[in-house]
Formats: C-alpha cells, structure tokens, sequence
C-alpha cells in the first residue's frame, strides 16, 4: 500500500457573516493532472503562504458556496483547495505537468484506469452492502453506482478486439486501504465515498470527453451516464452526508475533512494510469 503522507489540518464551523478559518496544512505533492480552466480573479483567493514543505491556506467563511448548508460544503471546500489552479477555478495548487487538454492517452492506459476504477467502485458497493456501521446503509442505490456501467463499458472494449488487463498496483492499493478504513474509520471513508463519485462526475466526465476525442471518436462511455437527473442525484447525497454527519463530533468532522489529501493521492495515482 502506498504510503500515507504526513498532514495536520484543523477546520472550525463557519458560522457567518464572521469570517472563520479553515487551514489546511499539507505537504506539497506533486499534482500532474491539470485541466485549463478559468483562472479565478488575484484579489478573490484566500491567503496562500508557501513554506519550505507545508502548504498553509486560509479562507473565509464568505467564499463557502452560498446555496448548500451543512457539512458537505466543507468537504467540497477543502477538495476544490486541492485542485491546481488549472483544473479548476476554485483551485489553489500550483499547475504542475501537462494539462489535461494535452495529455496524450493510450487506450491500453485508458483500460488500466477503467479496470482500477472498476474495482474501486466494486469495493465501495461491497463495503457499503456488508455495512459495517449501520448508517452505511443510507449511501445504497444512491443511482451514482458505477460498476455495472464500467463492467460494460469493458465487455464493448473487448467486442472491439481489445484485452482487458487485470487490476494493477493502485487500483488493487486503494481498495485495500477503503477496505481497511470502512471498518475502523467510518468518517475516514466516507470522505472517500464523497470524493470519489463527486470527484467523477465533474472532472471525471472532464477528462472522460477528452479521451474519447483523442481515442474513441467522441463515443461516450456508459461510465460517464447517469440514469436520471444527475444534479438530483448527487443533492440527495449531499443531503445524506449533512444528515448523517450531524451526529459527528466537531474532531471527527475534522478527522473526514484531513482525509481529502489521502483520497487525492489514491484518485490521482489511479487518473495517471490513462496516460501509461
Ligand atoms: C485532472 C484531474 C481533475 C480535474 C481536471 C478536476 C476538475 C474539477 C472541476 C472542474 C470541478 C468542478 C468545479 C466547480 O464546481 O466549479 C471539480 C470538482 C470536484 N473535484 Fe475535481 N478534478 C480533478 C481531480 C480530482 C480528484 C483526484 C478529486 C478527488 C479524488 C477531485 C474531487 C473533486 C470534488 C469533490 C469536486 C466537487 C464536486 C461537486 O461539488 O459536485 N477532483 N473537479
């Protein structure tokens, strides 16, 4: 399993119109995943202080999203912070590495992603089946499921002559460590469980539509439909984080929110597959 980075974070509840603090203190890593994309304008950016090996940002409460209330814009919050600034608008990582409209994909890098995604979303269906928190439940038939749309997705890709690998290291890590913390670390893992479908449904669709420029003539993969409104979908999963995390304390919040970083790493080993 890969290793897990050293990071301290510590968050309040911003309560308005005071500006609160969220500061998240996180080791630089490298980030080769970037999209261009709007930057956001100099004066709007919270303090960024860059020291030797820590990254120390600063927000207020004002830059929260205005519309949605309640635990799930925190973790939304701190995973935008993650992003580089050309991934996205709300982005505060320096752009590192090619930007995803240049990335030059292999359909046999493309399948290994798919292959690891697969499993990734397998586990997550399969640790939220067996439950071993009773409030896991309340995260099933969610419509954001992606298995079976990933499993044929990959039987076309065979119809078309191609072999599909077997599961590959980061793939097979990330499951192992979402098995590992669905036990002992509920809140640890539903950051996972947030970052990992919301995470797909924007940049995901993002970089799923530039692959399929470059390699499939524009066909859009079933992993990258929904049945029904997505929109709706994912604000019935928001409403069932906030609810669920109403009963967490203030530290155990905080400790879901610290896990954004581990749940980037995983993501990003696994989004680098494409380009293999
Ligand atoms: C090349 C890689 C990536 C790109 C280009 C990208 C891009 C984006 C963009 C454009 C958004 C939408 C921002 C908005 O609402 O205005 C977004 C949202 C988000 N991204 Fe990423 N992202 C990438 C990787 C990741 C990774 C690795 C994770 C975590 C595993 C992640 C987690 C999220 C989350 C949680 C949201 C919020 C979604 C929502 O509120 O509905 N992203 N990303």
């Amino acid at each position: 399993m890969a290793s897990a980075p050293t990071s301290t974070f510590s968050a309040k509840a911003h309560p308005s119109p005071r500006p609160s603090a969220i500061t998240l203190r996180a080791p630089i890593s490298p980030h080769s995943l970037t999209l261009p994309l709007p930057r956001r304008h100099a004066s709007a950016f919270p303090t960024l202080i860059i020291h030797s090996r820590t990254l120390v940002v600063s927000a207020t409460a004002t830059e929260m999203p205005q519309k949605a209330k309640g635990f799930v814009d925190e973790m939304r919050a701190v995973a935008m912070r993650l992003h580089t600034r050309d991934q996205a608008k709300e982005g505060q990582k320096e752009p590192q590495g090619q930007p995803v409209a240049k990335w030059e994909p292999t359909i046999q890098g493309y399948l290994k992603f798919l292959v690891d995604s697969k499993l990734v979303y397998d586990t997550l269906d399969s640790i939220l089946h067996k439950a071993p928190y009773q409030w896991y439940a309340e995260f099933w038939n969610t419509g954001l499921e992606r298995s079976e749309s990933l499993a044929k997705d990959l039987e076309w890709f065979k119809e078309q002559g191609h072999i599909i690998p077997a599961p590959s290291p980061p793939g097979l890590s990330y499951a192992r460590y979402l098995e590992e913390l669905s036990e002992k670390d509920p809140q640890a893992f539903i950051c996972h469980f947030y970052n990992i479908y919301f995470a797909h449904t924007a940049g995901g669709r993002m970089i799923g539509k530039k692959v399929a420029e470059k390699l499939l003539d524009n066909k859009e993969l079933e992993f990258y439909q929904w049945e029904g409104n997505l929109s709706q979908l994912l604000q019935n999963v928001r409403e069932k984080i906030n609810q669920v995390s109403n009963s967490w304390s203030r530290e155990e919040k905080d400790h879901c929110l610290e896990e954004t970083e581990k749940s980037f790493k995983y993501s990003g080993e696994i989004l680098r597959l494409i380009l293999s």
